[in-house]
């Protein structure tokens, strides 16, 4: 495995353990990652005696001013170098306290280390002392559970587990990541476990559920959560997209494996991870607006509205950043279903406006949704939608050549309607406007200040002010 050692950060330790006889290797991500040829990033290290001391002096030899991080609670020290962060540990037998994930700390053997880490496969470790340099040290078959693409516990898997439960979305983000099996014993373990992970932070489940957004095949990994349970825990208005009722032998379609099938259609065509949590949340509001109209069938009539409107409490939960990024998932929820309007041949090109306002420069994403959104078994019937959006998406080009609305502003402000008729602030402000605006858009009046000014005092007069300038 020398070859995976040819950087002078482990000569460094390998020359330093050497001087001292003393045992240091290199473990877990670095060492899977580097077999499996993904890009590895940061260093674990791992030594018999203090991690802090082989860091300082690791970091002394390769740079001037070295800056190591240390934490002495639980033994380990960190510094960066050339762009790569290298983390040092002391061997450790670890027993957790059962209702956080704070482990009593003891001193270990190198196997003591390994047994307590999640999965085989990231206990493999790497000799670094001289004599054995690049020596595969693997007492739990790992290196056989990575060429058989398995995920196991070194320990009985409810040890593992229950010791630290972020653990079970790991296997699970690990399995969907590198196309890997959990042993249905470990699954069985998550199974039985699941209420173990209420003790981890949302903020840590939810690094997990992008690092799961941000595969290839996301479903995969979302379907694991549903079927070992974890999902209801976790991520609650999700799994109520699960199941189908039938009223009068008529049923809907399962809204949970139809939003799979979405999220993976959008993931063939972005890597954007906020589109990817559009499609996710697209049909979030399908189950509160359900509704069995006899002679009609299952509607689910303004579940974009209100499941836009679910997405800040879903996103609150989940500790999800409440900025830009979750405003964006609000606007692709509550407009996935206007384009399909727009496939009318009769559609006016005040229709097309509005939407090109409302969008703006993500209209593009979302004409990937609706794209995603398509999930007929029926590949005829796919083709023709599929051109069905091609055929809006020339319609928007058209108009946006013609109208430029895609990051348009009102030439009309606030103020100016202030100014002109003297208002203290008052509802007529917003609504002229809004009239404004709307007037513009649906081709009333030009897209000009002049027009818009005229169209203001004409407004301003039907709601009995005047102008005072
Ligand atoms: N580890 C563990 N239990 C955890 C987290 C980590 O046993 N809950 C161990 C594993 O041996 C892991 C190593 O610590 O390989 C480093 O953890 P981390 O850097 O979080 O993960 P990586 O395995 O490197 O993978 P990734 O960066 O993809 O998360």
């Amino acid at each position: 495995m020398k070859e995976y050692l040819n950087n002078i950060i482990f000569k460094t330790i390998s020359q330093i353990i050497g001087e001292r006889d003393q045992q240091a290797f290199v473990i877990g991500g670095f060492v899977r990652d580097k077999l499996l040829g993904r890009p590895s990033k940061d260093i674990d290290v791992v030594t018999i005696g203090s991690g802090i001391e082989l860091a300082t002096e690791t970091a002394s030899r390769l740079m001037k001013n070295p800056k190591v991080t240390t934490y002495r609670n639980f033994g380990t020290a960190m510094f960066r170098y050339r762009g790569v962060d290298v983390e040092f540990v002391g061997a450790r037998r670890e027993s957790y306290n059962r209702n956080s994930r704070k482990p009593v700390v003891e001193n270990g053997t190198l196997e003591d280390d390994q047994r307590r880490r999640d999965f085989t496969i990231n206990a493999l470790a790497i000799d670094l002392h001289p004599d054995r340099f690049g020596q595969l040290v693997d007492p739990f078959d790992g290196l056989s559970d990575l060429r058989n693409g398995i995920i196991r516990t070194p320990l009985e898997p409810d040890t593992t587990y229950s010791d630290d439960p972020l653990r079970m979305l790991r296997a699970i983000r690990f399995a969907n990541q590198l196309d890997f099996r959990i042993i249905d014993e470990s699954l069985e373990a998550i199974t039985r476990n699941k209420e173990r992970i209420r003790i981890i932070s949302m903020e840590r489940v939810s690094e997990e559920l992008n690092k799961i957004m941000l595969t290839d095949k996301p479903s995969i990994g979302i379907k694991l959560l549903q079927k070992t349970g974890l999902l209801e825990i976790v991520f609650p208005q999700l799994e109520a997209l699960k199941g189908v009722d039938v009223v009068d032998g008529c049923k809907h379609k399962d809204n949970f494996y139809h939003t799979m099938e979405v999220l993976d259609n959008v993931c063939r065509n972005s890597d954007n991870l906020w589109l990817r949590w559009a499609a996710l949340l697209h049909d979030i509001g399908k189950p509160a607006t359900k509704k069995y109209i006899k002679g009609t069938g299952w509607t689910f009539h303004g579940h974009e509205y209100i499941g836009s409107k679910m997405v800040q409490g879903v996103f609150k939960n989940l500790k999800l950043p409440m900025n830009e990024k979750m405003k964006y998932v609000q606007k692709m929820v509550a407009l996935h279903m206007r384009p399909i309007v727009l496939v009318e041949e009769t559609v006016t090109d005040s229709a097309v406006r509005r939407l090109l306002f409302e969008a703006g420069d993500d209209i593009d994403d979302l004409m990937l949704l609706c794209d995603a959104d398509i999930t007929s078994k029926n590949p005829e019937k796919v083709s023709r939608y599929l051109d069905n959006y091609q055929l809006v998406r020339r319609k928007l080009v058209e108009v946006e050549e013609k109208d430029r609305v895609r990051n348009w502003q009102p030439p009309i402000s606030g103020e100016v309607i202030i100014e002109t008729f003297a208002l203290p602030p008052c509802p007529a402000i917003g609504n002229i406007k809004s009239a404004i605006k709307d007037a513009i858009l649906d081709g009333v009046i030009e897209n000009n200040y002049e027009a818009a000014y005229q169209f203001m005092l004409q407004k301003g007069k039907e709601l009995g002010l005047t102008p005072k300038v």
